[in-house]
């Protein structure tokens, strides 16, 4: 198991009012799972994601990384969230005064790879995105679909053995759209990475191996 989740609850108190977001939400990922979850606006999966790629704390539940109990304020935490886990943020969180093959690149360097094989490695990968036209532009100087897709290479480049990925598709037109799921899937048969990814996109989430819906602050298999 490379990572569970066990019985997630999370409230927002928001002024006078209690939004009860999680109330017992659990998931396990085997290596080498793609699992889509799906629900409506505002029902809480980009709260549930960032629980599970250690961004956030529940405020009960637990969760299990390789069966070690983890939580978003442990020491291995930063050290965790770089090198086992990539992450898809919905608004892609791009470094703004970096170029996209620096975006991409960071990571590498973080755990201690060459500038040079570092940014080579990107490269190949932004490439492989369609993006080798786009290597040296800052965000602000890309569509929003080109930034998600630095955004995806971002959190692939690791070679992490979970992606998790929070509407990855969402600004991408069908074309696209169906390159990045190509490319998800080819890394999940290929390399037996595993992905959890949330998405409106139903069609799309049909071809996972399982998909859950959210609603109701619980998961529900479909
Ligand atoms: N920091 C916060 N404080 C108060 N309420 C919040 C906070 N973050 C999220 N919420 C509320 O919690 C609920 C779940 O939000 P979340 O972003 O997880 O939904 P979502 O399922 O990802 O929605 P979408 O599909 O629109 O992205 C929403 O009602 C949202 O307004
Ligand atoms: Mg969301």
């Amino acid at each position: 198991m490379i990572l569970s989740a066990r019985n997630l609850k999370k409230t927002y108190i928001d002024s006078d009012q209690r939004i009860e977001v999680l109330k017992d939400a659990s998931l396990n990922v085997e290596q080498g799972d793609l699992i889509c979850i799906t629900g409506k606006s505002g029902c809480g999966k980009s709260t549930l994601l960032h629980i599970m790629g250690l961004l956030d704390a529940p405020d009960a539940g637990k969760l299990y990384l390789e069966d070690q109990e983890v939580t978003s304020n442990s020491p291995s935490a930063p050290q965790i969230r770089n090198q086992k886990l990539g992450f898809v943020f919905q608004f892609h969180y791009l470094i703004e005064d970096l170029t996209a093959l620096e975006n991409v690149s960071l990571p590498l360097m973080i755990c201690g790879e060459s500038e040079g094989k570092a940014k080579s490695k990107a490269q190949e990968l932004l490439s492989h995105l369609g993006l080798a036209q786009r290597l040296n532009r800052y965000p602000n100087q890309l569509s929003g679909g080109e930034q998600q897709r630095v955004s995806l290479a971002r959190a692939l480049i690791n070679n992490p053995q979970l992606v998790l990925a929070d509407e990855p598709t969402g600004n991408l037109d069908p074309s696209h759209s169906q390159e990045v799921w190509n490319l998800i899937k080819s890394l999940n048969q290929e390399l037996n990475q595993a992905f959890v990814i949330v998405t409106h996109d139903i069609e799309t989430a049909q071809t996972a191996d399982r998909v859950y819906e959210l609603t109701d602050g619980v998961l529900i298999l479909q």
